[in-house]
């Protein structure tokens, strides 16, 4: 049997379910505050990579999916979604869209060749956002209390929002500095891609996985003692506004991020539920001021976030967040006759139409194991369609749940049902707030709902 690649997954069933509403949940998230949507290729040229994140990364020198293409080019499946937005803008020349900043979000998977484990895969998918042409601290509380939103809105309580600064350029040399001397006279005592990256790149030390417990690395110098004055000045500001939106978070200065493109505001969300291991980070992001000027375009302060969907289905799940998918269906039409069957083929399109959720049999099971299969599709209503009553324009409908059994006239049917099914609604609002599934209200605080 061929299964499939290490660190992939096969999402369906329930599961897949609550992938939809996660998804469903950011896009409604994303029009309220503006951004569209954006779908860049899979894969890219792999310099693309190499010039963006930074060839001394682990996601470029150690994760990377490259392959040459039968035309002999050098492709890279992407790692993460920010390198092919910004290739795009710049291709597309959308910094000269009068209409500025531009505000784009993606929703698609990325590959990065790691050691697989619970939220941590090979294919990965990533939902994000950009903000290019905007070098307003607005912008960078704006992003992380986007991103704040939609974990709130899926209904998770036990987030942690982390945030630091690189600094600017000039700050970012200094801290730099201040690494390669620490560092220094201790190199021996860490990893071979350390002593590398001491020369090439001291910043990537600090998220050095094999030296991530190392007491040197953990008290290393911190960024924030690196900022110059407009540095401070900026960071500052971004705090202000998120104090005003009312947005939590800890400033964490051990944050700097695994990849190269990052200056002034870094930042990171946690999930803090219990059993969820060390891959416990949602998503992160931070400012890239440096990034389009260096793939080709103008210079363009950008910002922007990215999260892993499969992380944050795994949170919810620990959290035990009661999240709002449909796992049941209105009816489900029974037959035994060819005449019936086709009855029950025009009504399960009529009523589909009227935006019930219908289903039929089959393959060929007796009145016996349709019964059965209501059952296991959860059917709030079941209808044997038999001859005779259709000859009457008429239906018998059962609730599955009071067995009672009702005689419709077929002109009724929709009327009927709707009615029924909002009785039924009705009657599953526990604390009768009006309001159904969802995402916790506040007009009541003790159930799940959402405004109609
Ligand atoms: P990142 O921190 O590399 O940032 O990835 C963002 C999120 O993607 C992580 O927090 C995690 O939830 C998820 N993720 C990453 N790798 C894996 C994996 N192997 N398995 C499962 N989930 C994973 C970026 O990708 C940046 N592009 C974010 C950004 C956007 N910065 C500015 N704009």
């Amino acid at each position: 049997m061929i299964q499939r690649q290490k660190g992939c997954n096969d999402i369906y069933g329930r599961e897949a379910k609550i992938w939809k509403y996660v998804e469903s949940v950011v896009d409604a998230a994303m029009e309220k505050y503006n951004y569209t949507f954006i779908r860049t290729p899979i894969f890219e040229a792999t310099e693309l990579f190499h010039r963006g994140i930074g060839d001394t990364t682990d996601i470029v020198t150690k994760e990377s999916y490259d392959f040459e293409d039968k035309g002999g080019r050098s492709i890279t499946l992407r790692p993460e979604g920010t390198a092919g937005v910004v290739r795009s803008y710049i291709e597309n020349k959308m910094y000269g869209d009068p209409n500025q900043p531009v505000k784009v979000y993606y929703n698609g998977t990325m590959y990065r060749y790691e050691r697989p484990q619970s939220g941590r895969d090979r294919e990965l998918t990533q939902f994000g956002m950009e903000v290019l042409g905007s070098d307003d601290p607005l912008s960078d509380a704006e992003v992380i209390s986007l991103a704040v939103n939609i974990y709130k809105m899926l209904g998770l309580k036990e987030i942690k929002v982390n945030i630091n600064s690189l600094g600017d350029t000039e700050s970012r040399n200094n801290y730099r500095e201040a690494l390669v001397e620490y560092f220094k006279p201790h190199i021996d005592d860490f990893c071979e891609d350390c002593k590398v990256r001491l020369e090439k790149n001291p910043l990537r030390i600090l998220d050095c996985k094999v030296d991530a417990e190392n007491e040197i690395l953990k008290n290393a110098p911190k960024t924030l003692d690196y900022l110059n004055e407009e540095s401070r000045d900026r960071f500052e500001k971004v705090q202000e506004y998120l104090d005003v939106m009312q947005i939590q978070y800890e400033i964490n200065p051990n944050i700097v991020r695994g990849l190269d493109y990052y200056n002034h505001t870094v930042f990171e969300i946690e999930a803090k539920v219990e059993g969820f291991g060390s891959n416990n980070v949602l998503g992160g992001g931070g400012r890239y001021n440096g990034l389009v000027s260096q793939l080709g375009g103008p210079e363009t302060p950008c910002i922007g976030f990215a999260s892993g969907i499969g992380r944050l289905v795994l949170a919810l799940e620990k959290e035990k967040v009661n999240v709002p998918i449909i796992e049941d269906i209105d009816l489900f039409l029974m037959y035994v006759n060819e005449d019936e069957k086709k009855y029950a083929a025009y009504l399960a399109q009529e009523l589909r139409m009227a935006g019930f959720i219908v289903d039929t049999e089959y393959t060929g099971r007796g009145l016996k194991g349709q019964f059965k299969q209501a059952d296991r599709l959860k059917a709030k209503f079941t209808c044997v369609l038999n001859s005779e009553d259709l000859d009457n324009n008429e239906v018998k409908i059962k609730n599955n749940k009071t067995k009672e059994e009702e005689v419709i006239s077929l002109d009724a049917i929709i009327y009927y049902l709707d009615e029924q099914l909002n009785l039924m609604e009705a009657e599953d609002d526990e604390c009768g707030c009006g309001h159904h599934h969802g995402e916790e209200h506040e007009c009541c605080g003790h159930c799940h709902h959402e405004e109609e």
